[in-house]
């Protein structure tokens, strides 16, 4: 509360182009480079069961010992994707022309390739954003004649003859993806998961198959800068952020994605030339409807890529949907609502903190989407980010997470931060500074007996009359008669299941109790539909052959074996029997 006060009105500017200096990369973070206890120990308790496995090197775990905070995350994915250009090439024969004349602009640093129906693209990333500007001014437009003529992000590579200025001999580029953004069918998913050694192995498996890849994220935050890059011809300071899961850790494949517009302060300079301006409170519930209407249409008329645009303007939020054709992806973007973003940085440090975090949040959304008990479109069910804080609340419970109120009683002044309307998001962003417990967790259970407990503890909370608050990491009296309450982390007076019906809510709770009778009957391998494969309804096609791996995916799947190999089993009475509510 102290904290709070500190933050005037000043002190929150202050915050706020603190907080997009980091976020656009102009500060160099003290962070930078350490390496955070927790991806320490992880990779201390990797090495440790995987014994010698030879290609440790290249698990995705290890390759990323560094400790990267949330803020430095997104800098540096911002500065990857302003040096990156998008261009559609006709086939993957162009990839050696490309190279050639691209590299004339620059020293490139890496080269995507991803297929999207029949149409080839490749993401080439380059050592400084100047060679971009520098092809950007040497485009031109197409032939077609009835264009609206807008300098555009994505690029369209044709194969004529051009005369090399420089560089004509430079080594060749290998693509670091080639096929990049192919997501495993269900037969494959369901192959990982039959060939796994223990229930725990399978949900780690599920969560390396479903979770974003670098070239996936990379065209996430490309998606954002391109929109970022055209809303910029029209205002002076705007910046276009991805948050949720795509950033959280908690997304996989295909998820959509969150971007949300934020308009940055500008600095008063005293020149002798003023710019007029029109005035505009993006703060205000009726101007930022209107806002988002407008720029809605101009999305839709005149933004290449952008498909399908949808305004839902009504809602708490007002948002606008739409798909970005070229990279594949179904966007949600907002405006002005940094609590959202903050939020997202809350439940990544929260995946940060324990390794099981977010496999387990992989495999409850999972089984949630096969209940029905979520669905991708909008209604009286619970969301996937309630459902992620349901699981981090069950984690607190098991003494593996802090509460917040821990996190903020370790906050700093370096964790103080405010949202345009006022809302505290102060709390502890750094894992080193977490009290001892939460570094050497005494809960070391295994994710197949958690993932049990997870069933236990919704199949037997008292949702009728008890609330779940995250921020104390207690249970509180329901201060509603709303069916489900949980109250918002950040913003306490609010229920982020306010939507959810008691229909719903049985719903969870019969599912749960199936769940638990799945868990304790369908744990052998012997079956061929066995844990949670049985869990998520997935059939087991008859058992297709050895899959085609390459070198490095294979190494990961051996260590995943291994590694489940290491987790005990969960010790499950047989005689208790399913309870199913009706
Ligand atoms: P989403 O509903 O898109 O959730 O909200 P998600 O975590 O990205 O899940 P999927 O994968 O799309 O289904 C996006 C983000 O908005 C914030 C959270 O940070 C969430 O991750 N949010 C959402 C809130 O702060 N409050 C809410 O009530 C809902
Ligand atoms: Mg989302």
């Amino acid at each position: 509360m102290a904290l709070l006060n500190r933050a005037n009105l000043n002190s929150f500017n202050l915050l706020l182009n603190h907080y997009y200096k980091f976020a656009t990369g102009t500060v160099r973070l003290k962070t930078r480079g350490q390496i955070s206890l927790s991806s320490h120990l992880r990779q201390e308790k990797i090495k440790q069961m995987s014994g010698n496995f030879a290609d440790s090197e290249n698990s995705p775990e290890l390759s990323n010992v560094k400790s990267r905070t949330f803020e430095t995350i997104i800098a540096n994915r911002r500065d990857q994707a302003c040096r990156s250009m998008l261009v559609q090439v006709k086939s993957l024969d162009s990839q050696d022309d490309l190279q050639n004349y691209c590299a004339q602009f620059g020293d490139i640093l890496s080269m995507h390739h991803y297929q999207k129906d029949k149409e080839h693209y490749i993401l080439i990333e380059f050592k400084d954003i100047v060679s971009i500007n520098e092809i950007m001014s040497s485009a031109s437009f197409g032939d077609e004649v009835s264009i609206a003529p807008i300098k555009s992000s994505v690029f369209w590579f044709r194969k004529r003859q051009f005369t090399l200025s420089y560089k004509k001999n430079q080594k060749k580029i290998m693509l670091a993806t080639e096929n990049g953004c192919t997501y495993p069918t269900e037969k494959e998913i369901a192959n990982f998961l039959h060939n796994a050694k223990s229930i725990s192995g399978q949900i780690i498996n599920l969560y390396e198959a479903l979770k974003l890849n670098d070239l996936e994220i990379r065209l996430r935050f490309h998606t954002a800068y391109h929109l970022e890059q055209y809303f910029s011809r029209l205002f002076q300071n705007i910046k276009v952020l991805p948050f949720g899961s795509s950033l959280n850790g908690f997304g996989t494949k295909r998820c959509d994605l969150d971007l949300v517009l934020i308009l940055d302060n500008i600095q008063n300079k005293s020149t002798n030339m003023v710019f007029h301006t029109k005035s505009m409170k993006l703060n205000e519930r009726r101007e930022k409807k209107e806002f988002m209407g407008i720029l809605a249409s101009t999305m839709q008329h005149f933004i290449p890529g952008i498909h399908n645009v949808r305004k839902i303007l009504e809602a708490r939020v007002p948002i606008i949907k739409f798909n970005y054709n070229y990279t594949n992806i179904e966007c949600d973007l907002s405006a002005t609502n940094m609590t959202a973003v903050y939020m997202s940085e809350l439940l990544n440090l929260y995946g940060e903190i324990d390794w099981r975090v977010r496999p387990l949040v992989t495999v409850i959304r999972k089984w949630a989407k096969s209940q029905k008990i979520t669905s991708d479109v909008p209604g009286q069910w619970i969301t996937n980010f309630s459902l992620s804080l349901l699981v981090l609340f069950y984690l607190q419970q098991q003494h593996i997470l802090p509460s917040l109120k821990t996190l903020k009683l370790y906050a700093t002044r370096d964790d103080i931060r405010c949202t345009e309307n006022g809302i505290d998001c102060t709390f502890q962003r750094n894992l080193e500074k977490l009290p001892a417990e939460y570094k050497y967790k005494s809960n070391q259970d295994n994710l197949e007996s958690l993932l049990y407990g997870f069933f236990k503890f919704i199949s037997t909370f008292n949702f009728y009359t008890d609330g779940i608050c995250i921020r104390e990491g207690t249970v509180i009296p329901k201060p509603s008669s709303s069916a489900l309450y949980i109250t918002n982390p950040l913003e306490t007076t609010l229920n982020v299941c306010k939507n959810v019906n008691t229909y719903e809510l049985n719903l969870i709770n019969e599912k749960a109790h199936d769940a638990l009778f799945i868990l304790e009957t369908h744990n052998s391998k012997n079956n061929n539909d066995w844990g949670i494969m049985v869990l998520l309804k997935m059939k087991n096609f008859e058992i297709m052959g050895t899959l085609k791996l390459n070198r490095k995916e294979q190494s990961i799947v051996d260590y995943l074996e291994n590694y489940s190999d290491e987790i005990s089993k969960v010790d499950i009475n047989p005689s208790k029997k399913k309870k199913k509510t009706v």
